[in-house]
């Protein structure tokens, strides 16, 4: 089956009332990304022709987080049929209806399901079920709907908690809520469902026992209970990342990184990191960032949207902040903190600094505690700083400014005005020294508290 013959339905009308917050459930992050973008991008890996989002009428923000994908209205949240029923309008036309071709529901609270287990329930269509759900086995079945099979062990019925009498309930195959219906079938099926059940509301999973008396052929298609992990409460949030965040550090071990702690380490949806790369305990990285081959990550850095070349030294306590690019083999040592700006190949900024909207030329050195003094109150200028540069401790360069190739300012500078190329710059009170005078202050000083016993 082409991969244009998918299209999906992905629910998200639901108010997530659990999650006792101001932000839809759905765009609470999961690994640095909106909860409902994991589906969306499991779909895009499936090849899906289209994705089409269900939202109730007051989720303008999760229109525009989904956007450009199509979103339908469901006007009042009546159940998973009537949510389906929403996007039809936007699929109707979907492979003229073909057989052939698959509309497939997905919840937006199910992030975790993987491009593989749709591929499996994609293939399971093609071997002739109108319709495929994804079903699993939970250590617990709680209230989740029941997936009833026929001697032949095709899905005869799908029947919610609810509605199932004692020998149903006994069931643990469960309806994780993922379906895969033929675009033939599908928008006959859903019109006929009902709401004559337990809640009055349109279950999408009636489809199944309609499909059946239609003389259509159903399957399940068995994918793992973490997988179908469904995010109620912040704790499933939670508990989500965590299935997450293993399942990232295990692959970025098996793709040559070490983890001293991989328990401590925390990746994005989009982190990448080369080969030979060594990340120490307590490392966070947000979205957007690039490690090369051979960099060390040491303890307790946290890091967004960076890009770090190879053989780069980062931390251990140092701060990247989005639009950082430090080169290869350059050092950022601890407390430091990069904001927007460039550390050229072999360039270093070792202790304590602040370097932001700023340009540092190859093997520059920058000395413990430069700060880029990059904010007027108004606005920000950028500082740039030469190849080979040498900027002395406790310099303070205000920006707009720039320091010449292998230039040397000297250390305690506030350095207000350019310095040409190889110029030696040095701004800071001239020192003194007045010989023998620390040893006459000891004694006046010493002749005064005398006197002050005295009179007391
Ligand atoms: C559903 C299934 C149940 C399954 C469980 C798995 C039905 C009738 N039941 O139950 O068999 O075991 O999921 O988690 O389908 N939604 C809308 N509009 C609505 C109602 C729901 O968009 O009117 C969306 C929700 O945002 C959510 C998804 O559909 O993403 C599932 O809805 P939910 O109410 O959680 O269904 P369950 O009762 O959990
Ligand atoms: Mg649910």
């Amino acid at each position: 089956m082409p991969a244009d013959q998918v299209a999906v339905v992905l629910l998200a009308a639901g108010k997530g009332t659990r999650m006792k917050s101001e932000t839809p459930k759905v765009l609470h992050p999961l690994a640095g990304q909106p909860m409902i973008n994991h589906a969306l991008a499991a779909a895009a890996d499936l090849g899906a022709a289209r994705s089409v989002v269900v939202v109730g009428p007051d989720m303008e923000d999760v229109r525009r987080a989904v956007a450009p994908h199509p979103t339908a209205i469901q006007p009042r949240q009546e159940g998973t049929a009537d949510a389906v029923r929403a996007a039809r309008p936007a699929l109707a036309d979907f492979a003229d209806g073909s057989e052939d071709a698959t509309i497939l529901v997905l919840y937006a609270d199910t992030p975790l399901v993987r491009p593989q287990t749709l591929s499996r329930m994609i293939e399971a269509r093609r071997e002739g079920a109108s319709v495929v759900v994804l079903g699993f086995r939970p250590p617990d079945p709680a209230e989740y709907g029941r997936l009833v099979l026929d001697e032949s062990g095709s899905l005869e019925a799908i029947v919610e908690f609810r509605d199932a009498d004692v020998a149903q309930r006994a069931i643990t195959l469960c309806n994780s809520g993922v379906m895969a219906v033929s675009a033939a079938a599908i928008w006959n099926l859903v019109d006929r469902i009902g709401n004559n059940n337990a809640k009055g509301e349109y279950y999408l999973t009636d489809i199944v026992a309609l499909a059946r008396a239609d003389g259509l052929s159903c399957s399940v298609v068995e994918g793992d209970a973490t997988e179908v992990l469904g995010i109620n409460s912040r704790s499933d949030l939670a508990a989500a990342e965590d299935v997450w965040q293993r399942a990232r550090r295990a692959a970025a071990m098996t793709d040559g990184a070490t983890l001293i702690d991989p328990g401590t380490v925390w990746f994005s949806h989009d982190t990448r990191i080369g080969r030979d790369v060594v990340i120490g305990p307590s490392v966070f990285f947000g979205p957007g960032v690039t490690v090369a081959d051979g960099c060390e990550i040491r303890a307790f850095c946290h890091i967004e949207g960076a890009e770090i070349g190879p053989g780069a030294i980062i931390g251990p306590f140092a701060r990247l902040r989005p639009g950082t690019r430090v080169e290869a083999e350059s050092r950022v040592g601890n407390f430091v903190e990069v904001k927007n700006a460039v550390l050229g190949a072999g360039a270093k900024a070792n202790h304590l600094s602040y370097i932001g909207d700023a340009e540092v030329g190859a093997g520059a050195n920058i000395g413990a505690g430069t700060i880029t003094c990059n904010y007027d109150g108004f606005l920000k200028h950028r500082t740039e700083i030469g190849t080979g540069a040498f900027i002395g401790s406790n310099t303070a360069l205000v920006a707009p400014v720039r320091v010449g190739q292998g230039a040397l300012v000297g250390a305690g500078s506030t350095i207000t005005k350019s310095v040409p190329d190889d110029a030696v710059a040095t701004a800071r009170a001239r020192q003194t020294v007045i010989d023998g005078a620390a040893k006459t202050y000891r004694a006046r000083k010493a002749a005064e508290k005398a006197t002050r016993k005295k009179e007391s």
